[in-house]
């Protein structure tokens, strides 16, 4: 009787399962067949616009470039995108409560990031933020960051880098740059050290179950409908099999490092998870902010030091002023000075600021449009739409930069020798208005750290220096195959 009863349970599931693909499969090849027609959506289902350009940013880039409003539609996506700086700044301040990070995100990144700041809207993103303004803006906590920044470049990554170059072996930068940052970060929001740039332990199991969940997680929004990953979650198949194991264990690690705090006590202990302990009991939205944490602040720091390196490897004249500078503010001195110190390299701000304006870390951000609304530029944009700002493509636009748009010119940024912010709207790398990066100050000065520790002690050569970086698609900007280096001691 209980083996007939799972077998009718099993084909009603299975019929159910197989009505659905039927039908998400006959949606899809009805918007195939039909979508909308225009040229920009054929090109982007049949993927012509790939034989001309290496990744999508870039086609978007040259579409941008062309419209007369510097505002596009992919209407096959449902997707609008920008690079005006007034619809910026509508969309990220002045209507900011229109423009929400919307359901569809929250679904796909939901099992992953839960209710982490990253993933919500409205009183839960509130309570967040606020909690985590406070915590960040704490200069005890900026101290807190510097310090493990300093212990991390000191006791591992300038050692890792001088044992290379006595070896004459290549080395991934991108992917040395990848372990370092998710050391500190893991350090700075768990307390714990994972070892990940120590090359002789294995790495972290929390590092590649997080790696593989956040790659998995951004490639469902690159299926036309978001029917395809929910059938094969439904179904555990293929990618989304791999994502629930991923997670699986992401959980598993994360609760074991909450219950080790939790036992070892955390009133004074300075890391996030300590700090968010004091007001937060349920340790599954403990576990929810910390993991938004690891996501913002590992990649996006990896990946505008990586390609400042390239940046700098193609611009042997900024590698020099950067010098220059070196020895102007610190003198002979090798050691990384204090935190306050870093503020005087205004020349090495302006520099890792003009190499993310051309490479920024996040390259697009989208939000869902909750009313009708009309965008600056006069652009209509339907309630539910995608709308997308693309600092990759406004760091390119000449509209937005000048006709100089495409060159590496840190001198853009200062005046009198000093750095000068531009409008954010205008750079909006760290997005801008309501929910403004809140690990900005943090990540520039861990890369200022990182700059001076290897520029005053190396010379970094790129093992190819012809090949142009080429991206895959993901949450961050990542560099396909890496990037190779050869390193010199000085
Ligand atoms: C170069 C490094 C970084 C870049 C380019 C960057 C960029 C961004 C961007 C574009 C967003 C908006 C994302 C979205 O709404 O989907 C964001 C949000 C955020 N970032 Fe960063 N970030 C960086 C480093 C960091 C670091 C190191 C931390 C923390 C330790 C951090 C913490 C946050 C947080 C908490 C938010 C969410 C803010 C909110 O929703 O209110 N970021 N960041």
């Amino acid at each position: 009787m209980e083996s007939e009863l799972s077998f009718i349970f099993c084909s009603i599931f299975f019929s159910f399962t197989l009505l659905f693909c039927l039908f998400s499969l006959m949606i899809f090849l009805l918007r195939l067949k039909f979508g909308c027609g225009c040229e920009i959506c054929r090109a982007f289902l049949n993927s012509s616009w790939s034989k001309e350009f290496d990744n999508i940013c870039d086609w978007y880039t040259h579409l941008l470039r062309k419209s007369t409003t510097g505002t596009i539609h992919i209407h096959v996506l449902g997707n609008t995108i920008t690079v005006n700086p007034a619809n910026v700044e509508h969309i990220l301040k002045t209507r900011f409560d229109n423009y929400p990070k919307g359901k569809p995100f929250s679904v796909i990144l939901g099992d992953l990031l839960g209710k982490g700041i990253f993933n919500v809207d409205g009183d839960s993103w509130k309570f967040q933020r606020k909690m985590a303004s406070l915590e960040l803006g704490s200069v005890s906590i900026r101290l807190y960051a510097f310090e493990l920044v300093k212990v991390e470049i000191q006791t591992r990554l300038i050692p890792l880098l001088s044992s290379f170059s006595r070896n004459g072996d290549v080395l991934d930068l991108q992917d040395v740059f990848r372990r370092f940052s998710f050391d500190n970060i893991c350090k700075f929001s768990f307390g714990i050290d994972p070892g990940c740039l120590n090359l002789s332990l294995p790495i972290s199991k929390l590092a590649v179950a997080f790696d593989v969940a956040s790659k998995l997680s951004a490639e469902r929004a690159l299926t036309v409908s978001p029917i395809v990953w929910k059938a094969k979650k439904l179904l555990n198949l293929g990618s989304e099999k791999q994502l629930k194991e991923a997670i699986k264990m992401v959980d598993q690690l994360a609760e074991g490092m909450i219950n080790h705090r939790r036992k070892m006590g955390f009133a004074n202990k300075n890391d996030l998870l300590s700090r968010f302990m004091g007001t937060i009991d349920d340790d599954k939205y403990l576990r929810d902010i910390v993991i938004s944490f690891l996501l913002a602040g590992r990649d996006t720091i990896a990946s505008g030091l990586t390609s400042f390196f390239w940046l700098l490897s193609q611009h042997s004249e900024v590698e020099s002023a950067i010098r220059d500078e070196l020895d102007r503010v610190m003198g002979p001195s090798q050691e990384l000075e204090s935190f306050e110190s870093m503020r005087e390299l205004h020349y090495l701000h302006a520099a890792l600021h003009e190499s993310m304006r051309l490479f920024p870390p996040v390259q697009f951000d989208s939000k869902f449009a909750e009313k009708d609304d009309v965008l600056p530029d006069g652009t209509f944009v339907k309630s539910g739409t995608r709308v997308t700002y693309h600092p990759y493509a406004m760091g390119r636009m000449e509209r937005v930069w000048g006709s100089d748009s495409l060159e590496f010119i840190p001198d853009r940024w200062l005046q009198n020798g000093r750095f000068v912010q531009e409008n954010p709207f205008k750079y909006p790398v760290f997005q801008a208005g309501l929910r403004v990066c809140l690990g900005k100050e943090m990540a520039l000065v861990e890369m200022k750290c990182v700059a001076v520790a290897l520029l005053r002690r190396f010379n970094i050569r790129i093992a190819d220096p012809v090949q142009a970086p080429r991206f895959v698609p993901g949450l961050t900007a990542t560099i396909k195959g890496g990037l190779p280096v050869i390193v010199e001691e000085n």
